[in-house]
């Protein structure tokens, strides 16, 4: 079986999970935003990651569903704040929640999807359960650290790369290696085994992250389904502004940081920095850049190749590698 069809078999599962766990009842004001961001679409990547892992190293059948979902939610409410917090109105092709309700309910379907994915974790007992529940909350702490950085790199014009690697490493990477390290603490394997999930997810979540702020301004807005140039809009300090800020001078220096400090850029702005972005060797420079954190997802899996099957890992972050959107 290829697999783009796996994928989407496990995409199907997961869906048809998730449909279960989220019920709309009452209040509609709470449980419908909260159905309405998983319902719009999503790849998956976090659960699917999570039951490789697990199958790898030979779970039990059927004891990882749960904890899977209830990272996928988790993924999801970082997303329904993260539109708030970068006030992009558009997510999966669709509105965002705050925009289709408001900020209000933006929030509260935020809490209500973190809620339910405790609620989803904790459902069945495991002999790891403890375990599993320090790495997931672990996790969810250090996505808002990362989200906090974030934040606070908007207004600061001198962020260095090691800072930037450290913010993209708790907004992102965090969940990415919680994904690959209960999938394993599921599988009951030992300590040793779920540090390579870390070290597979932590290097995967940096090029995964590296290829969003890539996309973010070179990618297809279509296949995207979110806000075109949201980054360049916010000032957020992307891999590929870091890059600028060390290779530009003259006058598309001037022309960048004119653009970049502006309160309101216009898609012709936008459209500018891309090609500053691309004649100056940065987008090249961006794409190297996730072909080798790739290769340092690769060396993690090898570490597992002696003693597991590690196909579908490997197909998977080839998968990564390649995506649009
Ligand atoms: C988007 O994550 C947020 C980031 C961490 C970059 P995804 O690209 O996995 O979003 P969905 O779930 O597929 O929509
Ligand atoms: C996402 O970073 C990190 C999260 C924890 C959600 P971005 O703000 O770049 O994600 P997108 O591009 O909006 O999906
Ligand atoms: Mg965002
Ligand atoms: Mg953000
Ligand atoms: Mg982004």
């Amino acid at each position: 079986m290829e697999f783009i069809d796996k994928l989407n078999i496990y995409r199907e599962k997961i869906n048809a999970s998730l449909d279960e766990v989220l019920k709309v009842q009452e209040p509609k004001l709470l449980y419908e935003p909260m159905k309405y961001i998983i319902e719009i679409g999503g790849k998956r990547i976090r659960p699917i990651l999570c039951e490789i892992f697990y199958r790898m190293f030979n779970g039990e059948k059927d004891k990882v569903l749960y904890p899977a979902l209830a990272i996928e939610l988790l993924h999801n409410f970082t997303l329904v704040h993260d539109d708030i917090m970068d006030d992009d109105d558009k997510r999966r092709n669709k509105p965002t929640v705050h925009v289709k309700w408001d900020l209000a309910v933006g929030v509260l379907a935020g809490d209500g999807v973190i809620s339910l994915a405790y609620k989803v974790l904790l459902k069945e007992k495991y002999e790891s359960c403890d375990h599993i529940n320090r790495i997931f909350t672990e996790g969810l702490l250090e996505v808002c650290e990362g989200q906090g950085f974030d934040k606070e790199f908007e207004t600061r014009v001198d962020v260095t790369e090691p800072e930037y690697i450290n913010m993209i490493d708790k907004k992102t990477s965090a969940l990415l290696a919680v994904s690959a390290k209960i999938g394993a603490a599921c599988a009951n394997v030992d300590n040793e085994l779920i540090e390579i999930g870390n070290q597979y997810g932590r290097a995967l979540g940096l090029a995964f992250q590296i290829q969003d702020d890539y996309l973010d301004i070179a990618g297809d807005e279509k296949l995207l389904g979110k806000t075109y140039g949201s980054d360049v809009q916010k000032g957020k300090k992307t891999y590929l502004y870091i890059k600028a800020k060390e290779k530009l001078t003259g006058e598309d220096l001037y022309k960048f940081n004119e653009i970049i400090e502006k309160e309101n850029v216009t898609r012709e702005e936008i459209l500018t920095v891309r090609d500053i972005y691309d004649r100056n060797g940065i987008l090249d420079d961006t794409n190297n850049e996730i072909v080798r954190r790739i290769d340092l997802a690769k060396e993690a899996i090898e570490k597992l190749s002696k003693n597991y099957d590690t196909k579908e890992l490997k197909e998977f972050t080839e998968y990564m590698l390649n995506r649009k959107f």
